[in-house]
């Protein structure tokens, strides 16, 4: 005996439910809304469900078995259509247009004072000079006392030097590398020594309480003063060229004996004096001198065997004067209007 209850399901229902169902799931515009659907026609307490589970005949078994598997399929597709419209989404939002003008990257470059570093290194090692470079804490000795500098000279002040401890500071001139260099080796020594030094000096157009020095030094047999007047010389031909003019004049520094300066004509005012030569038409660059044989002792070298010459140079002065800078203060202020220049 047949149901009559699930024949008239079969033989009705099934026609109406099929165009609702396709209907709904052709519509979904998202997958939560295809979702629905097929949880509403196809999930397990669905009418279609529930009357497969109840029939009793084969035939609308099949009927009913043939609408879930068109339904499956329409929910399937449908998925497939919403997914891949998705995706055509995404991908035209991220999409790269190849045929644009790429975006200009900016390139760095070096601070004109490494510049000019490099460029004072390039100069010397073509004299055959050796570069090296010391630590910037220093001990007393290295920086003063080795230097013969008297326990009572002003630049050990606490108001010139920044001490570290009572032995320990900052060194206040690249000459401490000298010490270093002549007490690690023999001579003959050609070397330049380039680095930061520190001062409690008051900022103005000329002086940095930190600043950059390179520091030459030359230890062999038979050198005169000659030798160190020549070097700087051509040393400062190479940087600034033959037009500026340079002079030697006498100084004093503890560690070398004679000493001298050298200045540089002015390169604001061309030598007629302004407040950036201090009206004197000249700026100084550096001091140098004969090594004192004293130094020479206190490193262990015999100065009846060994003569030589130093000399250190501030390094600012120069990237100033070959730049026609006003003032140093724009080396540390980093304006890159005034970097991009160089
Ligand atoms: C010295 O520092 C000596 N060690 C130089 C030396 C070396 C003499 C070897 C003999 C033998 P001075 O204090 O003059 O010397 O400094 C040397 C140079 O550093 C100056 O000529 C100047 O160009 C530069 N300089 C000095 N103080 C400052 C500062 N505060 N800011 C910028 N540059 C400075």
């Amino acid at each position: 005996m047949t149901d009559p209850k699930a024949d008239t399901f079969a033989a009705v229902d099934a026609e109406a439910l099929e165009k609702q169902a396709t209907t709904e799931i052709a519509s979904a515009e998202t997958l939560d809304e295809l979702d629905a659907a097929r949880v509403k026609y196809l999930g397990r307490k669905s009418e279609l469900k529930l009357a497969l589970r109840d029939v009793r005949d084969r035939e609308t078994g099949m009927t009913l078995n043939a609408l879930r598997e068109r339904l499956e399929t329409a929910v399937a597709e449908k998925q497939n259509q919403l997914e891949t419209a998705e995706l055509e989404r995404v991908y035209a939002e991220s999409a790269v247009d190849v045929t644009l003008p790429g975006e200009r990257v900016a390139r760095g470059r070096l601070h004109l004072l490494t510049q000019i570093k490099r460029e004072i290194e390039d100069i010397f090692l073509g004299m055959g000079y050796e570069v090296f470079e010391g630590p910037e804490v220093v001990t007393a000795w290295q920086n003063f006392d080795a230097l013969t500098t008297d326990r009572g000279h002003p630049s050990r002040s606490p108001n010139d030097t920044f001490y570290l401890t009572d032995d320990v500071l900052l060194r206040t001139h690249t000459s401490p590398d000298q010490i270093r260099l002549m007490e690690s080796r023999q001579p003959p020594i050609y070397a330049i020594m380039p680095g930061r030094v520190y001062r409690r000096d008051t900022p103005d157009a000329t002086h940095s309480p930190t600043f950059l020095q390179v520091e030459a030094l030359v230890v062999d047999r038979g050198i005169t003063l000659a030798d160190l007047k020549g070097s700087v010389l051509h040393f400062f031909r190479q940087l600034f060229g033959p037009t500026r003019e340079v002079r030697m004049r006498t100084s004093f520094f503890p560690f070398t004996e004679p000493s001298v300066e050298f200045d540089v004509t002015c390169f604001i005012c061309d030598a007629q004096g302004c407040p950036v030569c201090k009206h004197s038409g000249w700026i100084e660059m550096g001091g140098a001198g004969w090594v004192d044989p004293q130094v020479f002792v206190n490193v262990g070298y015999d100065p009846e065997e060994w003569s030589g010459f130093a000399f250190g140079l501030g390094i600012e002065r120069i990237a100033m004067l070959r730049h026609g800078l006003p003032d140093l203060r724009l080396f540390w202020e980093n304006d890159v209007r005034v970097l991009e220049q160089f």
